[in-house]
Order: structure tokens, then C-alpha cells, then sequence
């Protein structure tokens, strides 16, 4: 296993589904048995564990416990947050652990955000959107403005400090001062962190079967750089192709899968990723919480093929503004630069990517679909 590898904890249910959602997330019929849930979470935790611990570098790798833990959905703010705390006590983590939850606002979980904080939780990701509630009827959310307002002032009185706010953009009928306007909403609450995700049609969501009118690709440009104008120019520095920060509050738990790090994947539907010798192993659990639930320690076991891992690596890592060192490569995939050494040489040629570190140009940013198609096998 990697040095400072986190942990995945998903959460799949919600009130409703969103129509532009591929995630695994269930619309809630009745009330969900949490402990049940938990009890799931913690079988499938002392199996995970049991085969993690057996190696000894694993057990050396988590010598100082895991660097990061998130909890997301799904809608994990359903949950109560003693079922969190449950959670965390079981798992090793470094005394400085960022553990983040994703809590849409218009969720129970108002109430208790001092007890998510209790509970261990020191991050959260605050489910916004949009700031225009007709643009949020549009997405199909369950709330509005106001509650994103209050959830994010009632989480700052209890005592966060890293608070995420996600949003999206190019959203059906949007111009350039309704995507503007949502950021400055955004910027007004000060949060430590932005998502700004753009819009993408997922095959089998709602959106697919009915496509709403998006903005032309004219619209989407101007949205995009005038975006980023506005997000730097408020101290929000883009880190990632969506994520943008103030006073270096990166999201740890993200860094690590971008750089390729590994982690461990519990729930329903959770994937993770652990490196041992001499390979690389996806883990999945099963989707469906049912399934799930009456086979928690059930996990499933893919190698990824050495010939997979340059497409991987690249996937991720150049996503980062500032890309990896060349060397992140070899410690994260096992396998020698030279293995893709012609294929960069001519995409640096090409004003791509840079000569003497492992990320893109500006321009390579943008074309990034075309960079990558040089790793795919
Ligand atoms: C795991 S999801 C959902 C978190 C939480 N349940 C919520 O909806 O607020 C994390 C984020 O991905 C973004 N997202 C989800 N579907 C998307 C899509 N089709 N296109 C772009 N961004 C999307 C949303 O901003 C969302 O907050
Ligand atoms: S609330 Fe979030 S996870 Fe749930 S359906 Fe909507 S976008 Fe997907």
C-alpha cells in the first residue's frame, strides 16, 4: 500500500433523484435502518481490514493511520451523526485526518451540524448548485436559495472551518450572469473551497432520455474563462479542472486520488484502490443496498493490467493545474518514465505538456481528451 492512503464511505440513498445524477444513490422508500447500514459499514470494514493488515507493508504504510476519510452519497446527511462517530472510532486514523461529509442542504441533518462535528466529521461539502431556485426546480433539487444560506451559516456558527460548497454550470437555459451570479452567491458565504463542476449528460439519467437546452458551446466559453476570472480574482485558485481554493484549503481526500494514491472503499457501490506487490488492485462492493447489505463482506477484486496503468495515472493526475512530478509516476504505477517517455516527448513537442514535470501546458489543459488518447493502448 501507498503512503497515506484514505478512505471512501458512500452513502446511497436520497430523498429523490436528481434527473442528471449517474451516482449510486436510491430515492428513499421508507425510513433507511441505520444500524443496520452501520452494522454493513463495519463487517465490511473488519474484512477489508483483516486482508489490509495481513501485509506487512500495508501495516507500515497505515503506521501513522489514514490521512484522509470521506463520506459521500448518495446523501450521507441523512444519517445521524453517532453512526458517523460509530464509523470512526473503528478506523485507524492520523491524528490530523481530514474527514469530510457531503450534507445537502434541506436534509434533516440542519440541526446537528455541531454533532458532525463532534462525531469527528472537519470538513464539509455543502450541496449548492445553483443559487437561482427556478434553476434548482430545473435540477430537480429538494431545496432552495435560502436553506443553502442557512446551512452554511448554521455549519460555520457550529464551528466548521473547511467548508466546500459544489456547484454547477452550464445548466439548461443558463447565460453568462445567471453562472456568474451563482458564483458570487457562493464567493458571499467566504467558504474555504469551490466545486464547479460543468453540466454533463449522464447516459441512462432522466437528463439523457429528456435533454433539457443547454448553452451553446459560444455561451459555455465565456462562462468558463469569465468563471475563472472571478473565482481568482476572489482568491480561489484553481487546483484542479473544478476545484478552486482559498489559503491553500485543497480537499486532501481528492489530492490523494489524483495523485494516483490509494485508499479503501466501504458501502454500497464503493470502489477503492490498493497497490501491493506486484500489483494493483480495484476494489468494488456490490451496488445495490439490498445486495449489499446481505453480503457486506463481499468485495470484489480486479488487477489492473501494467498496460492499463499509464492511461490510469494520466486520468488522474493530469487533472491537477500543477500535475505530479515525473517521479509520482514510477512510485505510484511501478513502472519506469521510460515506458512513456516517446509518447510524452512528442506531446511536449506538441505544446501539450510540459518538458520537466507530469502535468499539461494551458493549452494541453483544454485539449485534455486528446492528451490522454496518446496512453489509451
Ligand atoms: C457525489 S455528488 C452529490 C453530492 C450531494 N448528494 C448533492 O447532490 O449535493 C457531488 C457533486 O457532483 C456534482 N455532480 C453530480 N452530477 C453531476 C453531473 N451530471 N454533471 C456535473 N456535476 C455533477 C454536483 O455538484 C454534486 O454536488
Ligand atoms: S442528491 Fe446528490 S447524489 Fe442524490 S440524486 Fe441528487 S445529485 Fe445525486
Amino acid at each position: 500500500m501507498l503512503n497515506n492512503p484514505g478512505v471512501y464511505v458512500h452513502f446511497p440513498w436520497c430523498i429523490k433523484k436528481c434527473p442528471y445524477c449517474d451516482f449510486n444513490s436510491h430515492p428513499l422508500k421508507d425510513d433507511v435502518d441505520q444500524q443496520r447500514y452501520l452494522d454493513s459499514l463495519l463487517e465490511d470494514w473488519q474484512d477489508q481490514s483483516a486482508s489490509i493488515f495481513a501485509h506487512a507493508d500495508n501495516q507500515k504504510a497505515l503506521e501513522s493511520g489514514f490521512k484522509t476519510v470521506f463520506f459521500g452519497g448518495g446523501t450521507p446527511s441523512l444519517f445521524r451523526p453517532q453512526l458517523m462517530a460509530k464509523l470512526l472510532q473503528k478506523l485507524p486514523l492520523a491524528t490530523d485526518a481530514e474527514v469530510t461529509m457531503e450534507a445537502n442542504p434541506g436534509t434533516q441533518e440542519y440541526t446537528n451540524f455541531e454533532h458532525y462535528l463532534g462525531a469527528g466529521i472537519n470538513r464539509l461539502s455543502i450541496g449548492a448548485q445553483s443559487f437561482q431556485n427556478s434553476q434548482l426546480a430545473k435540477l430537480g433539487r429538494v431545496h432552495n436559495c435560502d436553506e443553502t444560506v442557512a446551512a452554511v451559516a448554521k455549519a460555520k456558527a457550529a464551528g466548521f472551518t473547511n467548508i466546500n460548497i459544489d456547484l454547477m454550470w452550464g445548466l439548461p437555459g443558463q447565460t453568462l450572469e445567471d453562472a456568474l451570479f451563482d458564483l458570487t452567491s457562493a464567493i458571499a458565504l467566504s467558504p474555504q473551497h469551490i466545486s464547479w463542476y460543468q453540466l454533463t449528460i449522464e447516459a441512462k439519467t432522466e437528463f439523457a432520455k429528456r435533454p433539457p437546452l443547454l448553452p451553446i458551446d459560444g455561451i459555455l466559453a465565456e462562462i468558463e474563462n469569465k468563471g475563472n476570472e472571478l473565482l481568482e480574482a476572489e482568491g480561489y485558485s484553481r487546483y484542479e479542472i473544478s476545484a478552486y481554493a482559498r489559503d491553500s484549503a485543497y480537499c486532501q481526500h481528492n489530492i490523494n486520488y489524483w495523485s494516483f494514491g490509494d485508499y479503501v472503499g466501504l458501502g454500497a457501490g464503493a470502489h477503492g484502490k490498493i497497490s501491493g506487490r506486484p500489483n494493483i488492485l480495484r476494489t468494488q462492493k456490490a451496488s445495490q443496498p439490498r445486495l449489499y447489505q446481505g453480503e457486506p463482506a463481499k468485495t470484489s477484486y480486479q488487477t489492473v493490467l501494467d498496460e492499463q496503468l499509464p492511461l490510469e495515472f494520466m486520468m488522474n493526475a493530469l487533472r491537477l493545474i500543477d500535475g505530479t512530478e515525473q517521479q509520482t509516476f514510477t512510485q505510484t504505477t511501478g513502472l519506469a518514465w521510460q515506458n512513456i517517455e516517446k509518447q510524452w516527448s512528442e506531446l511536449v513537442a506538441q505544446g501539450l505538456v510540459k518538458a520537466d514535470r507530469c502535468s499539461t501546458t494551458e493549452l494541453g489543459l483544454r485539449y485534455l481528451d486528446t492528451v490522454l488518447e496518446r496512453f489509451v493502448n
